[in-house]
């Protein structure tokens, strides 16, 4: 039976849910937990780690642990946000050869699509294990404010991760989809989604018959919980720095601890109103002598130090509001999802602007998924009892002479959609022409974000003005920007050749598709000779524990002490294949250790 699974890709928390029947049900991973870090390590040993186990080592393995690749997914190198996180994260970070950034883990340097897509793997793998058959195809959510470039580079992950990713659907209308499914409501809500990494707000109606119609929405792709927690750390910085004028930020591991410390002291202060943070041993001063960091946060300071935040978020709710041309009591219920919506300043401040509790009757961590789960369920039974009609998040256009941002498809246009336009050579004889396309808001072209440089090439050669080239853009239900253009007298579809993207080359994508595959088939061939090994070793240990006894009892015959000569072959063997760490031959000895332990078994309790 084809299945769809739904992963909510986070800036710290990944999760995958898959529709049972007609429920939608998150997947536990093997530690048996409903989300999985989103974390990848890379060992001394150069073994690769993603999830829990990659979040346990990253304290003593800093510089080779890459955390929140998700606020990074997309970005030029030379944005504000890259250099932002340059200055404080505590892995290295590379210009790329397109203009995009790199991530180094020991010897080798990662694109930030290949670092997604080892964690959309691990999640593919816990829906694997869960089902016990293949799983080929997603539904990846995206926060909704996500640009081209974003979404580009999360659907290269999902292909690197050997996913057909079916749809990209908006983190928050998945969780509106969760929110509402099933339920024939009719109503009209808000949806705050504050995460790790990202902020959205969503304002969406869920009409009669299952139809999510989402009116606006905005955010800020670079607002969340990492936010709040270098808050903090600027805060204990600081006040280590006036106390021993030594800055923490120099030293990979200190800092590492110190993120560590602030996250759990922000969770805590959601229930408690005040916490210690306690980092002994935080640095050595290089006269051999160890300093310790102990600070007292109170929830109060906490709220003062990120206030400006908060009201971040509900300026922006202010603005999807407006766009969605809604006073505050048109809405009927607002519902929170991502972890930072814990923090009860959050709540209140949520509260006091729509002027209602919001809605605790979801996740918040697991409703993303869930919602995708249900959305990969109805593409594959194309049931359309459910619609789904979404928005783009950022106008689209063009750059104009000037500099001028001709907008060509507005922001909250429902996709898909389309816009043609039509360009005419300026120059006798001229064979291309290059249209620079961009989204953003600003009316400067400069401020918006550059797509790609798109030129029409191999015109015909006539007098200025006289060929005429309709060029279409399109975004699809993905929120994905593609551009075609033709020949308006000859009817000709015209190439066009794209030559500046911050993404991936389609070479760089099929040569990672292929060491995604080497890695599974590795670790697929690691976890085999591990399940064998233990097998192996749980029956050695009760082999070795029941020896002495049955030399014992069979030392005066012939017979036993053959017997007794044959186990310990088998042991020498089972040995020599673990040593080797050969799984098939393993699993050979698993056999005939059985054999032997039987056989134990049998002398022991005749003897009795
Ligand atoms: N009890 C709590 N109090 C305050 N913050 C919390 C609490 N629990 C979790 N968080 C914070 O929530 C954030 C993670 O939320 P979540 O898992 O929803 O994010 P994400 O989905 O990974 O990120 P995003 O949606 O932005 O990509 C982290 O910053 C975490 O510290
Ligand atoms: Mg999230």
């Amino acid at each position: 039976m084809e299945r769809v699974i739904g992963i909510d890709l986070g800036t710290t928390n990944s999760c995958v849910a898959l529709l049972e029947g007609e429920s939608p049900t998150v997947i536990p991973n093997r530690g048996g937990y409903k989300t999985t870090p989103s974390m990848v390590a890379v060992t001394e040993a150069g073994k690769r780690l993603v999830g829990h186990i990659a979040k346990r080592q990253a304290i003593t393995n800093a510089e080779n642990t890459v955390y929140a690749a998700k606020r990074l997914i997309g970005r030029k190198w030379n944005s504000p946000q890259v250099k932002n996180t340059l200055m404080t994260s505590s892995y290295v970070i590379v210009e790329g050869p397109h203009d995009d950034v790199r991530l180094k883990l020991r010897d080798k340097t990662y694109s930030v699509p290949e670092i997604s897509s080892m964690i959309l793997q691990e999640m593919k793998i816990v829906a694997e294990d869960y089902l016990g058959e293949p799983v080929a195809k997603a539904v990846v959510t995206v926060p909704a404010y996500f640009n081209d470039n974003q979404r580009q580079a999360t659907k290269d992950a999902g292909a690197i991760a050997g996913l057909d990713v079916i749809r990209i659907i908006n983190e928050p209308t998945a969780a509106a989809l969760a929110y509402g499914f099933g339920k024939d409501l009719d109503k009209t809500v808000a949806v705050y989604d504050l995460g790790g990494g990202t902020f959205d707000v969503s304002v969406l109606e869920i009409g009669a018959h299952g139809v999510f119609k989402v009116i606006a929405t905005t955010g800020d792709t670079f607002l969340g919980g990492e936010d709040f927690d270098a808050r903090i750390i600027d805060w204990l910085v600081s006040s280590f720095a006036a106390e021993h004028d030594i800055d923490l930020r120099q030293d990979r591991m200190a800092l590492q601890r110190l993120r560590d410390g602030a996250e759990k002291a922000k969770c805590e202060l959601s229930s408690v109103r005040e916490t210690e943070i306690n980092l002994p041993f935080i640095i050595s001063t290089g006269r051999n002598e160890a300093l310790h960091l102990q600070k007292t946060l109170t929830r109060n300071t906490l709220e003062s130090l990120t206030e400006d935040l908060i009201e971040r978020t509900t300026t922006i709710c202010r603005e999807a509001l407006n766009d969605a041309r809604l006073d505050i009591d048109e809405i009927d219920d607002v519902v929170l999802v991502g972890g930072m919506t814990r923090m009860p300043a959050i709540q209140a401040a949520v509260t006091t602007y729509f002027g209602r509790e919001p809605n605790k009757g979801v996740h918040p961590d697991e409703v993303v998924a869930l919602g995708a789960s249900i959305q990969g369920a109805a593409l594959l039974e194309d049931k359309h009892e459910m619609i789904l009609l979404d928005v783009t998040p950022h106008a689209l256009g063009i750059m104009t002479f000037g500099s001028f941002f001709e907008e060509l498809i507005p922001q909250n246009t429902t996709v898909p959609t389309s816009q043609a336009k039509v360009f005419t050579t300026s120059r006798d004889n001229q064979t291309a022409v290059k249209i620079l396309v961009m989204q953003g808001e600003s009316k400067n072209a400069e401020e918006n974000e550059l797509l790609g440089e798109f030129i029409l090439t191999g015109l015909r050669r006539a007098p200025k003005g006289e060929i005429e080239i309709e060029v279409t853009f399109e975004i699809n239900t993905d929120g994905i920007v593609s551009v075609h253009a033709k020949d308006m007298e000859t009817g000709q579809a015209q190439s066009i050749q794209v030559t500046a993207t911050s993404g991936l080359t389609q070479d760089e994508i099929t040569e990672m598709i292929h060491s995604a595959k080497d890695y599974l088939v590795e670790r697929r061939t690691d976890e085999d000779f591990e399940g064998a090994k233990q097998e192996a070793e749980t029956l050695m240990a009760e082999i070795e524990k029941m020896f002495p006894e049955v030399e014992r009892i069979v030392a005066s015959s012939d017979f036993g002490r053959d017997a007794i000569s044959k186990a310990r072959t088998v042991l020498e063997r089972a040995r020599e294949a673990i040593s080797r760490k050969d799984a098939d031959a393993v699993r050979e000895q698993v056999e005939g250790l059985a054999r032997t332990q039987r056989m134990f078994k049998g002398v022991v309790s005749r003897a009795q």
